[in-house]
Protein backbone atom coordinates (compact mmCIF):
# COMPACT_ATOMS: atom_id res chain seq x y z
CA UNK A 1 0.00 0.00 0.00
CA UNK A 2 1.33 3.37 -0.63
CA UNK A 3 1.96 6.45 1.51
CA UNK A 4 -1.18 8.41 2.00
CA UNK A 5 -1.98 11.65 3.56
CA UNK A 6 -3.66 11.49 6.76
CA UNK A 7 -5.18 14.03 8.21
CA UNK A 8 -6.44 13.18 12.05
CA UNK A 9 -8.41 15.54 14.48
CA UNK A 10 -8.45 15.64 18.32
CA UNK A 11 -4.73 14.63 17.83
CA UNK A 12 -3.50 15.53 20.96
CA UNK A 13 -4.58 13.03 23.18
CA UNK A 14 -5.69 9.50 23.70
CA UNK A 15 -6.79 7.89 20.70
CA UNK A 16 -6.37 10.35 17.83
CA UNK A 17 -2.39 11.03 19.37
CA UNK A 18 -1.53 7.39 19.24
CA UNK A 19 -3.32 6.98 15.76
CA UNK A 20 -0.95 9.73 14.38
CA UNK A 21 1.65 8.56 15.95
CA UNK A 22 1.38 4.46 14.92
CA UNK A 23 0.10 5.85 11.08
CA UNK A 24 3.02 8.02 10.19
CA UNK A 25 5.43 5.13 11.83
CA UNK A 26 3.49 3.01 9.42
CA UNK A 27 5.33 5.21 6.59
CA UNK A 28 2.47 7.46 6.04
CA UNK A 29 2.10 10.97 5.79
CA UNK A 30 0.32 12.38 8.82
CA UNK A 31 -1.61 15.75 9.42
CA UNK A 32 -2.06 15.85 12.98
CA UNK A 33 -4.89 18.25 13.86
CA UNK A 34 -6.00 19.39 17.62
CA UNK A 35 -6.82 22.54 19.84
CA UNK A 36 -3.32 22.73 22.24
CA UNK A 37 -0.46 24.63 20.65
CA UNK A 38 1.17 23.49 23.67
CA UNK A 39 0.16 19.80 22.88
CA UNK A 40 0.72 20.10 19.48
CA UNK A 41 3.95 21.17 19.56
CA UNK A 42 5.15 18.06 22.32
CA UNK A 43 3.46 15.79 19.67
CA UNK A 44 5.77 17.13 17.01
CA UNK A 45 8.75 16.84 19.14
CA UNK A 46 7.74 12.44 19.99
CA UNK A 47 7.38 12.42 16.41
CA UNK A 48 10.96 13.56 15.51
CA UNK A 49 12.03 12.68 11.89
CA UNK A 50 8.37 10.91 11.32
CA UNK A 51 5.99 12.34 8.38
CA UNK A 52 4.12 13.94 10.60
CA UNK A 53 3.22 17.97 10.59
CA UNK A 54 0.62 19.46 13.11
CA UNK A 55 -2.33 22.31 12.59
CA UNK A 56 -4.50 24.14 14.71
CA UNK A 57 -8.12 22.68 14.48
CA UNK A 58 -11.06 23.37 16.97
CA UNK A 59 -13.49 21.35 15.26
CA UNK A 60 -16.27 23.50 16.75
CA UNK A 61 -14.99 26.72 14.90
CA UNK A 62 -15.43 27.17 11.03
CA UNK A 63 -12.86 29.63 10.35
CA UNK A 64 -10.31 27.29 12.63
CA UNK A 65 -11.91 24.64 9.89
CA UNK A 66 -11.12 26.75 7.15
CA UNK A 67 -7.68 28.00 8.05
CA UNK A 68 -7.03 24.06 8.66
CA UNK A 69 -7.57 23.53 5.30
CA UNK A 70 -5.89 25.60 3.45
CA UNK A 71 -2.75 24.69 5.34
CA UNK A 72 -3.28 21.56 4.61
CA UNK A 73 -3.82 22.66 0.53
CA UNK A 74 -0.31 23.97 1.31
CA UNK A 75 1.15 21.04 2.97
CA UNK A 76 -0.36 18.27 0.41
CA UNK A 77 0.17 21.17 -2.91
CA UNK A 78 -2.97 21.33 -3.47
CA UNK A 79 -3.46 17.32 -3.33
CA UNK A 80 -5.73 17.33 -0.99
CA UNK A 81 -5.72 14.07 1.82
CA UNK A 82 -6.46 10.92 0.93
CA UNK A 83 -7.52 9.61 4.82
CA UNK A 84 -9.74 11.41 6.99
CA UNK A 85 -10.30 10.25 10.59
CA UNK A 86 -13.08 12.33 12.60
CA UNK A 87 -12.29 11.14 16.18
CA UNK A 88 -12.34 14.72 18.44
CA UNK A 89 -15.05 14.41 20.43
CA UNK A 90 -15.98 13.84 24.37
CA UNK A 91 -18.21 12.17 26.91
CA UNK A 92 -20.94 14.21 28.75
CA UNK A 93 -22.00 11.91 31.60
CA UNK A 94 -25.33 12.80 33.14
CA UNK A 95 -28.98 11.96 34.35
CA UNK A 96 -31.05 12.95 30.88
CA UNK A 97 -33.41 13.82 33.31
CA UNK A 98 -31.16 16.75 34.95
CA UNK A 99 -28.91 17.09 32.45
CA UNK A 100 -28.46 21.02 31.47
CA UNK A 101 -29.73 21.33 27.61
CA UNK A 102 -26.57 23.71 27.11
CA UNK A 103 -24.11 20.89 28.31
CA UNK A 104 -25.90 18.75 25.64
CA UNK A 105 -25.60 21.29 22.90
CA UNK A 106 -22.02 21.63 23.07
CA UNK A 107 -21.54 17.54 23.37
CA UNK A 108 -23.59 17.51 19.74
CA UNK A 109 -21.43 20.89 18.54
CA UNK A 110 -18.46 19.10 19.01
CA UNK A 111 -18.76 14.88 18.50
CA UNK A 112 -21.79 15.19 15.67
CA UNK A 113 -21.49 18.71 14.25
CA UNK A 114 -17.79 19.68 14.16
CA UNK A 115 -17.65 15.98 12.71
CA UNK A 116 -20.09 16.98 10.24
CA UNK A 117 -18.62 20.37 9.24
CA UNK A 118 -14.90 19.31 9.11
CA UNK A 119 -15.87 16.11 6.63
CA UNK A 120 -17.81 18.58 4.49
CA UNK A 121 -14.42 20.78 4.17
CA UNK A 122 -12.39 18.44 3.24
CA UNK A 123 -14.66 15.86 0.58
CA UNK A 124 -14.90 18.09 -2.32
CA UNK A 125 -11.12 17.14 -3.38
CA UNK A 126 -11.75 13.37 -2.48
CA UNK A 127 -14.71 13.60 -4.89
CA UNK A 128 -12.81 15.29 -7.51
CA UNK A 129 -10.23 12.82 -7.07
CA UNK A 130 -12.34 10.03 -7.09
CA UNK A 131 -11.04 8.60 -3.95
CA UNK A 132 -10.92 8.74 -0.58
CA UNK A 133 -11.41 7.69 2.76
CA UNK A 134 -13.64 8.72 5.93
CA UNK A 135 -13.37 6.71 9.44
CA UNK A 136 -15.28 7.95 12.14
CA UNK A 137 -14.97 7.43 15.12
CA UNK A 138 -18.21 6.87 16.93
CA UNK A 139 -18.77 4.13 20.48
CA UNK A 140 -20.20 1.01 21.52
CA UNK A 141 -22.58 3.32 22.46
CA UNK A 142 -23.32 4.38 19.13
CA UNK A 143 -25.35 1.15 18.83
CA UNK A 144 -26.59 0.93 22.79
CA UNK A 145 -26.82 3.41 25.61
CA UNK A 146 -26.56 3.24 29.25
CA UNK A 147 -27.44 4.99 31.91
CA UNK A 148 -26.29 8.27 32.46
CA UNK A 149 -24.76 8.28 29.10
CA UNK A 150 -28.07 9.59 27.71
CA UNK A 151 -26.59 12.46 25.68
CA UNK A 152 -22.77 11.47 24.67
CA UNK A 153 -25.08 8.13 23.06
CA UNK A 154 -27.38 10.07 21.30
CA UNK A 155 -24.32 11.95 19.59
CA UNK A 156 -22.58 9.00 18.97
CA UNK A 157 -25.83 7.15 17.10
CA UNK A 158 -26.36 10.49 15.38
CA UNK A 159 -22.09 9.91 14.20
CA UNK A 160 -23.56 6.39 13.10
CA UNK A 161 -26.77 7.18 11.42
CA UNK A 162 -25.05 10.51 9.52
CA UNK A 163 -21.86 7.43 8.07
CA UNK A 164 -24.53 5.40 7.28
CA UNK A 165 -26.50 7.80 4.81
CA UNK A 166 -23.04 9.03 3.63
CA UNK A 167 -21.48 5.66 3.33
CA UNK A 168 -24.28 5.02 0.45
CA UNK A 169 -24.55 8.50 -1.22
CA UNK A 170 -20.09 8.25 -1.79
CA UNK A 171 -19.51 4.24 -2.68
CA UNK A 172 -20.82 5.29 -6.24
CA UNK A 173 -17.89 8.51 -5.76
CA UNK A 174 -14.99 6.41 -5.18
CA UNK A 175 -14.79 7.21 -1.47
CA UNK A 176 -15.26 4.50 1.52
CA UNK A 177 -16.79 5.65 4.74
CA UNK A 178 -16.27 3.64 7.60
CA UNK A 179 -16.93 3.43 11.38
CA UNK A 180 -15.02 2.48 14.30
CA UNK A 181 -16.54 1.60 16.95
CA UNK A 182 -14.45 1.67 20.59
CA UNK A 183 -15.50 -0.10 23.69
CA UNK A 184 -13.38 0.98 26.89
CA UNK A 185 -10.02 2.80 26.01
CA UNK A 186 -7.58 4.18 28.08
CA UNK A 187 -7.32 7.59 27.34
CA UNK A 188 -8.00 11.20 28.80
CA UNK A 189 -11.54 10.08 28.00
CA UNK A 190 -12.76 8.99 31.47
CA UNK A 191 -11.36 11.30 33.60
CA UNK A 192 -12.99 14.11 31.47
CA UNK A 193 -16.11 12.29 31.11
CA UNK A 194 -16.00 12.20 35.21
CA UNK A 195 -15.31 15.98 35.31
CA UNK A 196 -18.62 16.32 33.13
CA UNK A 197 -20.49 14.72 35.88
CA UNK A 198 -19.18 16.07 38.72
CA UNK A 199 -22.01 19.72 38.53
CA UNK A 200 -24.63 16.87 38.32
CA UNK A 201 -23.12 14.98 41.47
CA UNK A 202 -25.34 17.35 44.06
CA UNK A 203 -27.36 16.44 47.03
CA UNK A 204 -31.01 17.69 45.75
CA UNK A 205 -30.54 15.04 42.54
CA UNK A 206 -32.08 11.94 42.40
CA UNK A 207 -29.43 10.13 41.61
CA UNK A 208 -27.38 11.71 43.97
CA UNK A 209 -27.16 8.15 46.17
CA UNK A 210 -26.01 6.09 42.73
CA UNK A 211 -23.92 8.80 41.56
CA UNK A 212 -22.00 9.06 44.73
CA UNK A 213 -20.72 5.58 43.60
CA UNK A 214 -19.34 6.70 40.37
CA UNK A 215 -15.71 6.51 41.42
CA UNK A 216 -16.82 2.76 41.90
CA UNK A 217 -18.31 2.04 38.68
CA UNK A 218 -15.76 3.88 37.10
CA UNK A 219 -12.74 1.64 38.26
CA UNK A 220 -15.11 -1.42 37.00
CA UNK A 221 -14.57 0.23 33.74
CA UNK A 222 -11.00 0.90 33.94
CA UNK A 223 -10.45 -2.70 34.60
CA UNK A 224 -12.27 -3.75 31.23
CA UNK A 225 -10.58 -1.47 29.25
CA UNK A 226 -7.26 -1.48 27.07
CA UNK A 227 -4.57 0.86 24.95
CA UNK A 228 -5.06 2.58 22.35
CA UNK A 229 -2.86 0.74 20.29
CA UNK A 230 -6.04 -1.42 19.58
CA UNK A 231 -7.25 1.38 18.22
CA UNK A 232 -4.72 2.68 16.21
CA UNK A 233 -3.84 -0.97 14.55
CA UNK A 234 -7.74 -0.77 13.65
CA UNK A 235 -7.91 2.72 12.33
CA UNK A 236 -4.52 1.59 9.97
CA UNK A 237 -6.59 -1.38 8.84
CA UNK A 238 -10.09 1.16 8.15
CA UNK A 239 -7.46 3.52 6.33
CA UNK A 240 -5.27 1.06 4.48
CA UNK A 241 -7.74 -2.33 3.27
CA UNK A 242 -8.59 -2.42 -0.13
CA UNK A 243 -12.43 -3.26 1.06
CA UNK A 244 -13.05 -1.96 4.42
CA UNK A 245 -15.43 -2.80 6.60
CA UNK A 246 -18.40 -0.72 7.12
CA UNK A 247 -17.91 -0.88 10.91
CA UNK A 248 -14.73 -2.31 13.32
CA UNK A 249 -15.69 -2.96 16.58
CA UNK A 250 -12.92 -2.55 19.36
CA UNK A 251 -11.75 -5.02 21.26
CA UNK A 252 -13.80 -7.53 20.10
CA UNK A 253 -14.77 -8.61 23.47
CA UNK A 254 -17.30 -5.93 22.99
CA UNK A 255 -18.74 -7.73 20.11
CA UNK A 256 -20.24 -10.24 23.09
CA UNK A 257 -22.37 -6.74 24.26
CA UNK A 258 -24.05 -6.19 21.07
CA UNK A 259 -24.31 -9.87 20.84
CA UNK A 260 -26.32 -9.97 24.28
CA UNK A 261 -28.34 -6.28 22.99
CA UNK A 262 -29.33 -8.49 20.23
CA UNK A 263 -30.43 -11.68 21.53
CA UNK A 264 -32.06 -10.96 24.90
CA UNK A 265 -35.07 -8.63 25.49
CA UNK A 266 -34.73 -4.61 26.16
CA UNK A 267 -36.40 -5.18 29.34
CA UNK A 268 -33.93 -7.78 30.51
CA UNK A 269 -30.55 -5.65 29.57
CA UNK A 270 -32.63 -2.59 31.56
CA UNK A 271 -32.90 -4.93 34.75
CA UNK A 272 -28.98 -6.07 34.39
CA UNK A 273 -27.77 -2.57 33.57
CA UNK A 274 -29.79 -1.44 36.29
CA UNK A 275 -28.35 -3.81 38.75
CA UNK A 276 -24.95 -2.85 37.75
CA UNK A 277 -25.21 0.74 37.87
CA UNK A 278 -26.83 0.51 41.63
CA UNK A 279 -30.15 2.02 40.16
CA UNK A 280 -32.31 -0.41 42.14
CA UNK A 281 -31.56 1.55 45.50
CA UNK A 282 -34.15 3.86 44.00
CA UNK A 283 -36.98 1.88 43.85
CA UNK A 284 -40.27 2.72 45.66
N1 LIG B 1 -11.60 6.19 25.34
C1 LIG B 1 -12.73 5.53 25.22
O1 LIG B 1 -13.06 4.67 26.06
C2 LIG B 1 -13.62 5.77 24.03
C3 LIG B 1 -14.64 4.82 23.77
C4 LIG B 1 -15.47 5.03 22.69
C5 LIG B 1 -15.29 6.12 21.86
N2 LIG B 1 -14.31 7.03 22.13
C6 LIG B 1 -14.19 8.19 21.23
O2 LIG B 1 -12.86 8.30 20.79
C7 LIG B 1 -12.58 9.66 20.45
C8 LIG B 1 -11.27 10.08 21.09
O3 LIG B 1 -11.40 10.01 22.51
P1 LIG B 1 -10.18 9.60 23.45
O4 LIG B 1 -10.56 8.37 24.15
O5 LIG B 1 -8.91 9.65 22.73
O6 LIG B 1 -10.29 10.78 24.53
P2 LIG B 1 -9.23 11.93 24.90
O7 LIG B 1 -7.95 11.33 25.33
O8 LIG B 1 -9.96 12.81 25.86
O9 LIG B 1 -8.99 12.72 23.52
C9 LIG B 1 -9.99 13.48 22.93
C10 LIG B 1 -9.39 14.38 21.89
O10 LIG B 1 -10.43 15.12 21.24
C11 LIG B 1 -10.04 16.48 21.22
N3 LIG B 1 -11.13 17.43 21.13
C12 LIG B 1 -12.20 17.60 21.94
N4 LIG B 1 -12.95 18.63 21.51
C13 LIG B 1 -12.33 19.14 20.41
C14 LIG B 1 -12.59 20.19 19.50
N5 LIG B 1 -13.64 21.00 19.68
N6 LIG B 1 -11.75 20.39 18.45
C15 LIG B 1 -10.66 19.60 18.28
N7 LIG B 1 -10.34 18.59 19.11
C16 LIG B 1 -11.17 18.37 20.16
C17 LIG B 1 -9.27 16.67 22.53
O11 LIG B 1 -8.53 17.86 22.48
P3 LIG B 1 -8.38 18.81 23.80
O12 LIG B 1 -7.26 18.16 24.59
O13 LIG B 1 -8.03 20.13 23.24
O14 LIG B 1 -9.69 18.76 24.51
C18 LIG B 1 -8.42 15.41 22.49
O15 LIG B 1 -7.32 15.57 21.65
C19 LIG B 1 -13.78 10.48 20.91
O16 LIG B 1 -14.60 10.75 19.78
C20 LIG B 1 -14.50 9.53 21.86
O17 LIG B 1 -15.88 9.78 21.92
C21 LIG B 1 -13.48 6.88 23.20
Amino acid sequence: MSELNVLVTGATSGIGRHASLHLARRGHRVIATGRSADALSTLRQEAGDLALTTVRLDVTDTRSIYEAAAEVDRLTEGRGIDVLVNNAGYGLLAPVAEVRIDDVRAQLETNVLGLLAVTQVFLPKMISRGRGRIINISSVVGRTSFPFYGAYSASKHAVEALSDALRMELAPLGINVVLVEPGPIRTEFVERAMGTLSPYRKPGSIYASVLARAEKLREKADAYSVGPERTSRVIERAAVSRRPCARYVVPRRVYLVLALYALLPTRLMDAILAWAMGLRVLAK
